[in-house]
């Protein structure tokens, strides 16, 4: 009658791969049980983690939207009760709705007796990222979902790719504490962009692609450029570019924003680089004025 299950945090974009790209951080992530109820409705029973921001309305909570989309492509009405523990903060730019919809999802799979394979919960999830976010993106939740490194080929129909990760390859991740909505995060971004900017973005998109593939971190570090939104969202970000050179003179393959930020990414070959990367991130981030938090795990 209850089934609980964890989901993690992802980072989204990985610089070049606007909306097409993301990998799941393991270590951390959301927890979701459901229990079956007498009624037929889905109820969000508690949220712990979240200082009261989330909503328990069920059709704005990212749980129980995601949970009724499943139940309306089943054609079934099931009462069930909704318990969310919030491991990732909110609005940081590491998933956090994404991980919630998904451990939601694969409770509630699992409670009906799996009627759904794993990726094909990904719609229900998306469903959940446009009541969360304002956009059905699924470069959060098809990596939360999935495991590992993730490529959205295709959003129409949905073409969702698992890509190699190369041995050694570790992410740090700094969380300033502060809020940035992933909805304020997209609506500094351009609706057109110029054919050369495209070539770039496809380029570095394609460039790492192949560094994944064949273990080329040097072509991996090349690639980790973004000329489409990070422009724009930098603004939002104080102190990004110190922090960029902060962390490249480290020894970070290259760095971004995780998914719409306010956290940043940085990719290094091997745990040393990744610990130095991550002290450099605390001395930078300490002369910007800004607390922070800082984790770091092979990917
Ligand atoms: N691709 C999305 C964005 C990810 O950049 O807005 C949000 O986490």
């Amino acid at each position: 009658r209850s089934v609980t299950a964890f989901a993690p945090a992802t980072v989204a974009n990985v610089s070049c791969g606007f909306d097409i790209l993301g990998f799941a951080i393991d270590a951390m992530g959301d927890t979701v049980e459901v229990v079956r109820s007498d009624s037929e409705k889905l109820r969000v029973v508690s949220i712990e983690g979240d200082g009261g921001k989330l909503p328990l309305e069920a059709d704005k909570n990212t749980c129980a939207v995601a949970i009724q989309a499943m139940l309306e492509a089943l054609q079934q009405k099931v009462g069930l009760d909704i318990y969310l523990k919030k491991g990732l903060p909110l609005g940081s730019g590491m998933g956090s709705s994404a991980a919630s919809a998904v451990a939601a999802l694969e409770a509630t799979n699992r409670l009906l007796g799996n009627p759904f394979e794993k990726k094909d919960l990904l719609p229900f999830a998306i469903a959940a990222e446009k009541v969360a976010c304002g956009a059905g993106h699924a470069d959060n939740v098809a990596p939360s979902l999935l495991g590992g490194f993730v490529l959205i080929r295709d959003y129409h129909p949905l073409d969702v790719i698992k890509l190699p990760v190369p041995e050694g390859l570790y992410c740090t991740l700094l969380h300033p504490h502060y809020e940035l909505k992933t909805a304020d995060s997209r609506s500094v971004l351009r609706d057109q962009i110029p054919m050369k900017h495209a070539t770039i973005q496809s380029g570095n998109v394609a460039g790492l692609i192949a560094g994944l593939y064949e273990s080329d971190f040097e072509l991996i570090s090349r690639s980790l450029r973004d000329v489409i939104a990070e422009p724009y969202r930098a603004v939002l970000l104080p102190g990004f570019y110190e922090v960029r050179e902060a962390l490249k003179a480290a020894g970070a393959l290259g760095m971004g924003i995780s998914g719409s930020g306010p956290t940043l990414f940085a990719l290094s070959q091997g745990k040393e680089t990744a610990q130095a990367v991550a002290k450099a991130a605390e001395k930078i981030f300490k002369t910007i004025g800004l607390d922070l938090d800082v984790y770091f795990s092979e990917i």
